[in-house]
């Protein structure tokens, strides 16, 4: 067993396969989460558990965030017993949730002068890369502290990389969902044209797979789209959320605004599916 103590927050969509990699690796693993039901499954694992953010610190090393947005970060860390609340020092602080490059500046400077480190880690990649270990993980933060936490998050990651300062990790990770934003309203659009000139979506996908456009999203939303299947691997409130953040680090490009409006227009019925279900928003157009 690993001597570095994982605190894990967040036992979500993805929060829940990652953090069973860490047991799988033989980490000792302390988990948290808001709605204690879900911590059975991890539990029922190996992993010990921690009534608030706070006693969880206190009791682990490296602490690794994975929630949905900037408001559970600010509890997380700001509410009663969060993360600040607890005179600790020496830990390395890992935000893995897909968040603002502004509250990841924010608390990192909050985490210093608690006397730990904060680094931001988002994540592409979706369920079945979580369950496999192969994220890729873009770290902003501390040089030192990366390399500290790096053998804990090539657990979660087939690649890890700093590519900067505090806040990097989520501007990377915001560029790279406004293609896949992009990405999946362009797939569903393609699939639309096809479908309504008799062409079988299932036989478009299949072209488009084995050709140069093919890839693991357009393969696993190409055959979603094909057997109507729009629960949410990843949830379409989590990219409108995602595109929201992106304008405001400065999203205003053509492609960019039309994907923009509209997954905010879809999140409102189709909020609670998967991304790919934007072909239904896109569909009634
Ligand atoms: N799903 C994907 O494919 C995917 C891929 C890459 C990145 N991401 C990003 O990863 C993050 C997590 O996504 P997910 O799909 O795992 O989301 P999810 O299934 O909705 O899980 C969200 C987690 O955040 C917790 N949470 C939400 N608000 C909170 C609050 N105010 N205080 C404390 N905890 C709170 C939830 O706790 P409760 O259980 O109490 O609700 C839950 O543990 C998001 O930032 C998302 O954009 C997701």
């Amino acid at each position: 067993m690993s001597t570095t103590k994982i605190g894990w927050i967040g036992l979500g969509t993805m929060g829940n396969p990652m953090s069973q990699q860490l047991i799988k690796a033989n980490y000792n693993v302390t988990v948290y989460n808001r709605t204690k039901e879900k911590e059975a499954a991890i539990k029922a694992q190996g992993a010990t558990t921690a009534p608030t953010p706070s006693a969880l610190i206190q009791q682990t090393d490296v602490i690794i965030i994975m929630v949905s947005d900037d408001k559970a970060i600010k509890d997380i860390f700001y509410g009663d017993d969060g993360l600040l609340d607890a005179k600790t020092s020496g830990k390395v602080i890992i935000n893995m949730s897909t968040v603002s490059p502004a509250i990841s500046k924010e608390v990192g400077v909050k985490c210093l002068d608690q006397g730990n480190h904060y680094l931001d880690a988002p994540v592409s990649g979706s369920v079945k890369q979580a369950q496999e270990g192969s994220l890729v993980v873009m770290v902003g933060g501390d040089v030192t502290a990366f390399e500290q936490v790096k053998p804990v998050l090539e657990k979660l990651g087939k690649l890890a990389i700093r590519i900067g300062d505090s806040g990097a990790g989520n501007v990377a990770k915001l560029a790279i969902n406004t293609l896949l934003g992009i990405a999946a309203q362009g797939l569903a659009e393609a699939v639309i044209l096809a479908r309504n000139n008799g062409i079988d979506p299932g036989d478009l996908t299949t072209l488009i797979n084995n050709s140069a456009l093919g890839s693991a999203f357009g393969k696993i939303k190409g055959d979603a789209i094909v057997n109507d299947n729009y629960k949410a691997a990843f949830a379409l409130k989590l990219i409108a959320k995602d595109l929201r953040l992106a304008k405001d680090i400065g999203l205003s490009t053509p492609l960019g605004e039309t994907v923009y409006q509209t997954f905010q227009q879809a999140e409102v019925e189709y909020g609670n599916e998967d991304i790919i279900a934007i072909i239904k928003q896109v569909d009634h157009k």
